[in-house]
């Protein structure tokens, strides 16, 4: 892909390469575990149409901003801050973006190698057609076995995390990138067999209707935060993944064209896995909202009953843990691109530093759904619920709102310009308008109304 064995300054080769390395990091466990099991927690339709609002006008501008900060500088993220501060002749102190992506991509690593684990178990599970002709409760009961077991779980999460460090330690090769160009298409492939197959079930109706309708009493400002922060999740924005991956994007690529082909993709995925997993839901008289468990339970429920559901299951499990690698992958990437410019490290050193780090944080997240079920450490939430909190609705859409007001009010505009082809004034209107005030002041409004109210209420 980029760079070859270091993250010294490769380049892309083409649009697609980026393409599909950015969507490569966007579609993931995001898409196909969270989005369901967020939007069946909170309620459906209307909380879909929030988080399609949230994508468009916060999401997609923010993208555009880190993209070009990271083409315009052309290094790591914290690099890039620091660079780009002076350039702007502001405080270096804006390379705190980059550190605060440092950690909140450490934080997601810590429980997302662990979520991936289980889809690689799945693989498995599925592969020895544990799952064929299984009911409901039965699906239900082999999910709650394996989280019982602290040990499986463990063992998982150090499999998932040793296949991840071992790609990034060898630096983002060719292999991989050829390996995107099969995988991504082939997952739509069975997304879309399993959009069939959910159209031929009992619950297509019910199931659609509660992903579309949208009853707004059930909103929230909570519910806002929850959008928000899934928006930054599944599009991988606010900790500098994009920054990095746009620092290799060659000069000639229209920055705002290629963004938005990466969130259509990235949205076309997360809502294709919601209509796939609601109808099974409605059909079999399980529970929309039962949180993490959602897609472990309905998708193995699904291929059991059709026929080779071995075999196109496992196949859809290893695409969902491919999947996975690709966001994981971008996930390390400011950090380890910063330590290795900074100290000139091996980068397969640092990489397996940073994974044996991730791997013990990890076990807070692998212990919350059994030993430490009832350890709660805030309010009601466990490890796991706390660090997806910390890091998903408030350290990204935080970085967010500060690159976009970086991008837009402390960098000169003539650079930006030329970086964004921004020829006539009504773009020009157009970029600081939806980056410069819509983008922050939404992140600024619904933090006001949510966060703040939630730490007097802790204090
Ligand atoms: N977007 C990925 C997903 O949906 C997860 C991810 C990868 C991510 N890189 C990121 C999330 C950077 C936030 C920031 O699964």
């Amino acid at each position: 892909m980029a760079s070859g064995s270091d993250s010294g300054r490769g380049m892309w080769s083409n649009r697609w390469v980026f393409v599909l390395a950015a969507a490569g990091s966007a579609v993931g466990l995001g898409n196909i575990w969270k989005f369901p099991y967020i939007a069946g927690e909170n309620g459906g339709g209307a909380f879909v149409l929030i988080y399609l609002v949230c994508v468009g006008i916060v999401g997609i501008p923010i993208m555009i901003c880190e993209v070009m900060l990271g083409r315009t500088a052309r290094s790591s993220p914290i690099h890039a801050m620091r660079k780009l501060a002076d350039k702007a002749g502001v405080s270096r102190h804006w390379a705190f973006i980059g550190w605060m992506g440092v950690v909140a991509g450490f934080l997601i690593l810590s429980y997302y190698a662990v979520i991936a684990g289980w889809a690689l178990n799945y693989v498995l599970l599925t592969a020895q057609g544990t799952f064929t002709a299984i009911s409901a409760e039965g699906a239900a009961l082999a999910y709650n076995d394996f989280l019982a077991s602290p040990i499986q779980l463990m063992f998982w999460h150090a499999l998932f995390m040793v296949l991840t460090i071992w790609i990034v330690g060898r630096g983002v090769s060719r292999g991989l990138e050829s390996a995107i160009r099969w995988f991504m298409p082939l997952l739509f492939v069975l997304l879309v067999v399993l959009l069939g197959y959910s159209f031929t079930s009992a619950g297509f109706e019910q199931g659609l209707a509660f992903m579309f309708d949208t009853r707004f009493e059930a909103v929230s400002g909570e519910t806002w935060l929850v959008a928000l922060g899934q928006a930054f999740f599944t599009l991988s924005l606010g900790m500098g993944a994009m920054m990095a991956y746009g620092s290799y994007l060659p000069e000639n690529i229209s920055i705002g064209k290629t963004v938005v082909i990466i969130a259509l993709l990235d949205t076309f995925v997360a809502v294709a896995a919601g209509v796939v997993i609601f109808p099974i839901v409605f059909a079999n008289g399980l529970e929309a909202g039962q949180g993490p468990g959602l897609m472990f339970i309905t998708i193995p429920l699904a291929f059991g009953h059709l026929p080779m559901g071995a075999l196109f299951g496992t196949i859809f499990f290893m695409l969902v843990s491919f999947a996975a690698i690709t966001s994981a992958i971008s996930l390390t990437e400011p950090a380890l691109s910063y330590l290795v410019e900074e100290y000139n490290a091996k980068r397969k050193r640092v990489a397996i530093s940073l994974g044996v780090m991730c791997w013990i944080l990890g076990l807070g997240t692998v212990f919350s759904f059994n030993i430490w079920s009832t350890g709660y450490i805030v309010g009601q939430m466990t490890v796991f619920d706390f660090v997806d909190y910390l890091s998903q609705n408030i350290m990204l859409p935080l970085g967010g709102m500060l690159i976009a007001v970086f991008a837009v009010w402390v960098l000169p505009q003539t650079a930006v310009g030329e970086q964004l082809g921004i020829k006539s004034g009504f773009l020009s209107v157009l970029w600081k308008l939806l980056g410069g005030v819509v983008a922050p002041v939404c992140v600024l409004v619904i933090f006001v109304y949510t966060v703040l109210p939630l730490f007097s209420n802790l204090a």
